[in-house]
C-alpha cells in the first residue's frame, strides 16, 4: 500500500474540547481504546487531550515516534504515569531512570542474550507440552478450553521455571499466581485516578493489595536468599542476576534490588504474552486456513520431536501470525513520556514538561500504513511488506534505549506455544463467543475466550 504523504503539521496540537474541570477524562476512561483512536482519526497525527488539570499530546506520526523513543534517557524522560507503578514494582527495570536505571539495564540484559535464551528453550518447550497434552485430553471429553486463564496459568509457569528453575513449589505456584490476579486488579483500577489518595485509606481493596504485596515479598526473598546460599540452578535467570556484575564498580546487586528487577520481570514478562497468546488462539480459531499452516509449518520444521532454539527462525508463520496477533492487540497498548526539553517536530511544539502519549493500539490501525486495518492479515509481516512500511508504524515492543528487555524471550514462548499446540490439536470457537479489547494496565480480552480443542487429523 503507497502511503499518502503525511501533512504538516500547525505549531499547536489540536483536539477535542472537554468538559470543565475534567476535560476528556470521562471520555477517556470510559472506553480508551474508541475515545483515542476517534481523536487520532478526527484530529490528526498529534492531539491535545485535556486529562484533569493535565494536558498530554497524543502522537501518532511513526517518524515522530522514533524521534521520541530513541531520545528516551535524553530529551524525554518516562511519565509520572509510571511513579503508580512503584508500590508494587519498587525501582525496577519499568520504573527507574537515569543512571540507576542504565546501571540496572546493563546487569539484567545480558540474561537475555541468545545463547542463555537457546539454555532455557528445552525447559520452555517442556512446560508447552505438559500443557498440550492436558488440552488433549479435554479434546476426548468435548469439554471447552479457558484460553485466558490457561495462557495466563502457562506464561506463569514458563517464567517461573525460568528464572527460578526446580525453586518453586506447588503451594507457592497458587499463593503467587494469586497475588499476581489482586495486584493486576489493583493496577488496573488506579492507572486512569488523578491522585492516589483513594490508595492510602484503610480500604479492603488497600487492604488485599498490601496482603499481596507481601505475599510476593516472602517468596521472591525467599527464593533470593536461596539462590544466594547456592541453591540457585545454572542457567536460570535468577542465578546470572546474582552472578551479575557492574563493569566499571565490580559491584552486583543487592537484595531490594534484585527483589525489584525480578519481581518486574515476572509481572512484565508473563502478563503480555499471555494476552497474545490467548488472542492469537483465538484468531486461528476464527481463521482455520492460518491454523492449517502454522501445523503444517511445526510438522515440516520439528516433525515430532522436541524443538531446540534454531528451530524458531524456521517458524516464520507462527512468527506472522503472532507479529499480525500484536498488531491488532499490542498488550503495551501505551507508552507514555514526558519532554524535559522543548521540541520541535517537523514545526509541532512541545513544550518541556509535556506529557506525551504514544499508543501502538491506535498507530498500529492508522489508515495511512495498514490497509483495512481491522482485518487479520499476517501476510501483512512478509518481509517485502515489513520493508515498505516505515519503522514505527509497528512497534509492540517499544523501541530506543528503553525498548522490552524481554523482547526474544517472549518471541521463544509464543512462537513454540503456538506451533506445539497445532501441531497436535485444532481450536474452535464455542458458539457466541466475541471477546473485544479492554483496556487496563496491559490489553485483554472483555471475556473468557472457550474454545474447543480437537486433535488436528489433517
Ligand atoms: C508479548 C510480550 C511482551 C510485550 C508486547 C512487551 C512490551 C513491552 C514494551 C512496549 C516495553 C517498553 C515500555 C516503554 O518504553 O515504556 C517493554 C519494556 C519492558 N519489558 Fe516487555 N513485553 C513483553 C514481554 C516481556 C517479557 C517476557 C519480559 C521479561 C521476561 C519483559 C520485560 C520488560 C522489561 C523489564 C521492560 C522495561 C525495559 C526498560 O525500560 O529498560 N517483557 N515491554
Amino acid at each position: 500500500m503507497a502511503a499518502e504523504p503525511a501533512p504538516v503539521p500547525g505549531p499547536r496540537a489540536p483536539g477535542p474540547a472537554g468538559w470543565p474541570l475534567l476535560g476528556v477524562l470521562p471520555r477517556l476512561r470510559r472506553d480508551p481504546l474508541a475515545f483515542l483512536t476517534g481523536a487520532a482519526a478526527r484530529y490528526g497525527d498529534a492531539v491535545t487531550l485535556r486529562l484533569g488539570p493535565r494536558r498530554v499530546v497524543l502522537i501518532n506520526r511513526p517518524e515522530w515516534i522514533h524521534r521520541i523513543l530513541h531520545e528516551t534517557e535524553g530529551r524525554y524522560g518516562k511519565a509520572a504515569f509510571y511513579d503508580k507503578l512503584v508500590p508494587v514494582l519498587g525501582y525496577g527495570l519499568v520504573t527507574s531512570e537515569g543512571a540507576f536505571w542504565r546501571r540496572q539495564r546493563r546487569l539484567v540484559q545480558p540474561a537475555f542474550q541468545r545463547a542463555r535464551l537457546a539454555e532455557l528453550c528445552t525447559g520452555v518447550a517442556e512446560v508447552i507440552e505438559a500443557r498440550v497434552r492436558a488440552w488433549g485430553a479435554l479434546a476426548g471429553r468435548g469439554a471447552a478450553l479457558e484460553v485466558s486463564r490457561e495462557s495466563t496459568a502457562l506464561t506463569l509457569e514458563i517464567a517461573l521455571r525460568a528464572f527460578f528453575g526446580a525453586g518453586i513449589g506447588d503451594e507457592e505456584f497458587r499463593a503467587l499466581r494469586g497475588a499476581v490476579a489482586q495486584l493486576q486488579a489493583a493496577l488496573n483500577r488506579r492507572l486512569w485516578s488523578l491522585t492516589d489518595l483513594g490508595t492510602r485509606l484503610p480500604t479492603p481493596a488497600n487492604r488485599r493489595f498490601r496482603a499481596s504485596c507481601a505475599v510476593l515479598d516472602d517468596i521472591v526473598y525467599r527464593l533470593i536468599r536461596a539462590g544466594r546460599a547456592g541453591g540457585a540452578s545454572r542457567g536460570v535467570l535468577l542465578g546470572l542476576l546474582l552472578e551479575a556484575r557492574d563493569e566499571e564498580s565490580g559491584a552486583g546487586m543487592e537484595d531490594r534490588e534484585l527483589r525489584d528487577e525480578v519481581l518486574t520481570l515476572l509481572l512484565a514478562g508473563h502478563e503480555t504474552s499471555a494476552n497474545v497468546l490467548a488472542w492469537a488462539w483465538y484468531r486461528l480459531a476464527r481463521h482455520p486456513d492460518w491454523a492449517r499452516r502454522v501445523a503444517l509449518e511445526a510438522r515440516a520444521v520439528l516433525g515430532s520431536r522436541a524443538p531446540e532454539f534454531d528451530d524458531l527462525p524456521r517458524l516464520t508463520t507462527a512468527r506472522m501470525v503472532l507479529e499480525e496477533t500484536m498488531r491488532l492487540y499490542p498488550p503495551a497498548w501505551f507508552l507514555a513520556r514526558t519532554a524535559r526539553e522543548d521540541d520541535s517536530l517537523d514545526g509541532l511544539r512541545l513544550r518541556a514538561g509535556t506529557t506525551v502519549l504514544i499508543s501502538p493500539y491506535v498507530t498500529h490501525r492508522h489508515p495511512r500504513y495498514w490497509e483495512s486495518p481491522e482485518e487479520f492479515r499476517p501476510e501483512r509481516f512478509a518481509p517485502e511488506a515489513v520493508r515498505a512500511r516505515p519503522r514505527y508504524a509497528y512497534f509492540p515492543f517499544g523501541g530506543g534505549p528503553r525498548r522490552c528487555v524481554g523482547e526474544a524471550f517472549a518471541m521463544m514462548e509464543m512462537q513454540l506455544a503456538l506451533a506445539l499446540s497445532a501441531r497436535r490439536l485444532r481450536m474452535a470457537t464455542a458458539p457466541g463467543v466475541r471477546p473485544v479489547p479492554r483496556a487496563y494496565v496491559t490489553l485483554r480480552p472483555s471475556e473468557e475466550i472457550r474454545l474447543h480443542p480437537a486433535p488436528r487429523d489433517d
